[in-house]
């Protein structure tokens, strides 16, 4: 059988700093660039194509995170994903400066119309020319729901909004017949009304009574990506998305996952295994030697603030952990928040007892991914193994110092991945599903 060529995504957000705490003060980052400005997300754009990625994911919130003593001093102080700016804003940005290149962009259905955010999506998929993926969520972050004034729903509630969303989303991206539009100057007739269907949804938690205000888009309607991991979020996430996020600290985390995924798609969604692509996160510090990449990753780790760690966690997983000994045990403790993630740390030192201490600097460096530390031939041995053995299809890389992470990446282990057969060494198709879900 021919070996799985692996997917890339850079994982990143419109912001001063990603997923990576404390990296904004590296010697190494944004070396000359601003984050605000087009200039770097252009050059972002570029080096992820020149490494041959699928993808830009663009993750995102829509607040900073008050969950830690009750207030979001700390992630501010210490720019814990803040500022972060508005994300859909890039992508023609990025679009306009690559040919083949992806965006994944991070828009939340808990406080916009579906109506508008069809609206948006087939717009930037018409300004990509068809490259433009939409990660749906529905904001599990308390932040969120203070800062537009609401009262937050529980995952189960945010789960039955977020069913209704998506078939009101796919009624009004499928209302356009494909000949809908005519365009004949002599009589005038652009478009025919009849193949152009008015979307009549009276739901229960949405109505709308209008046409789809967009031209059917490249794509149809956007690449859709999911990162849900509760039972309902893989159940969502198995019914809906092309290509699913996940972290998990080994192979065996990896393992169980795919196969849980795999038996959801076959047997409850009647959708063949493989068709949604598993998207693992992982870091990589690459370098010349190992001794090298081994003194970098010590100065990646001794640029993470304590308090802001912690904050982070606390945003992540909807509890104030300042309330917590250092010393307390988290596979003690019950979360209300993103569970899949929480579930990354538990299992970091493959299930052993882990302190809140070191679960803090454990996932302010990046979520609880798996770190590839090493030469690029050490990592593109990882990540074959994650592919052989842990189902993964391709990788969510996690952000560290930037654009410089990304740059090495493209110049060290691309070639390494290409070399081996494990990586795409041209686009073949012309839009982003086409090369996402290609083997
Ligand atoms: C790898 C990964 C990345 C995520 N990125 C985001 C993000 O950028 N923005 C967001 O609001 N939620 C993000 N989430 C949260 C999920 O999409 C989901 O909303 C959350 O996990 C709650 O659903 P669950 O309880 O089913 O896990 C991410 C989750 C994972 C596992």
């Amino acid at each position: 059988m021919a070996k799985k060529k692996a997917h890339l995504l850079g994982f990143i957000q419109h912001g001063v700093n990603s997923h990576a705490t404390g990296m904004w003060r590296h010697e190494r980052d944004k070396i000359g660039w601003n984050f605000a400005r087009p200039e770097y997300w252009q050059h972002m754009g570029r080096t992820m194509e020149r490494g041959f990625f699928d993808a830009m994911f663009i993750a995102d919130e829509l607040a900073p995170y008050n969950t830690h003593e009750d207030s979001s001093d700390a992630i501010v102080k210490w720019a814990v994903q803040s500022p972060t700016h508005e994300p859909s804003t890039i992508v023609p940005i990025i679009t306009s400066a690559t040919k083949h290149l992806g965006v994944g962009v991070t828009l939340s259905t808990a406080f916009e119309h579906p109506y508008s955010m069809c609206r948006r999506l087939s717009s930037l998929d018409h300004l990509s020319n068809g490259r433009v993926a939409w990660n749906v969520v529905s904001s599990y972050s308390k932040s969120e729901w203070d800062a537009y004034g609401h009262t937050m729903t529980e995952r189960g509630g945010r789960y039955d909004r977020l069913e209704e969303y998506m078939e009101l989303c796919y009624k009004l991206w499928d209302s356009w017949e494909p000949d809908a539009i005519i365009a004949d100057k002599a009589s005038g007739i652009y478009a025919d009304p009849a193949k152009v269907h008015v979307v009549n949804h009276e739901g229960t938690f949405y109505k709308c009574h209008a046409r789809h205000f967009c031209a059917p888009s490249p794509q149809g309607r956007p690449v859709l990506w999911q990162a849900g991991s509760s039972d309902r979020g893989r159940d969502f996430a198995a019914k809906h998305a092309e290509a699913i996020f996940a972290v998990h600290p080994n192979v065996d985390r990896m393992k169980q996952y795919a196969g849980d995924l795999n038996e959801r798609l076959t047997s409850k969604y009647d959708r063949p295994e493989g068709s949604v692509k598993l998207i693992y996160g992982l870091q990589t510090v690459v370098a010349d030697t190992r001794a090298e990449a081994e003194e970098k990753y010590a100065r990646i780790k001794e640029c993470i603030p304590p308090e802001g760690a912690l904050a982070w966690m606390s945003g992540h997983f909807g509890l104030d952990f300042s309330k917590f000994s250092p010393d307390e045990i988290v596979q003690n403790i019950e979360v209300p928040g993103i569970q899949g993630l929480f579930d990354s740390i538990i299992y970091a030192k493959g299930g052993a007892p882990v302190t809140v201490a070191e679960a803090a600097m454990i996932y302010a460096q990046g979520m609880g991914m798996p770190v590839a530390v090493g030469t690029a031939k050490d990592i593109a041995d990882q990540m074959e193994f994650y592919m052989d053995e842990g189902g993964a299809d391709g990788f969510m890389l996690a952000a560290t110092y930037t654009p410089g992470c990304f740059e090495e990446f493209a110049d060290l282990v691309s070639p390494e991945l290409q070399r081996r057969g494990r990586l795409r060494d041209r686009y073949t198709g012309s839009t982003l599903r086409e090369n996402l879900l290609s083997n």
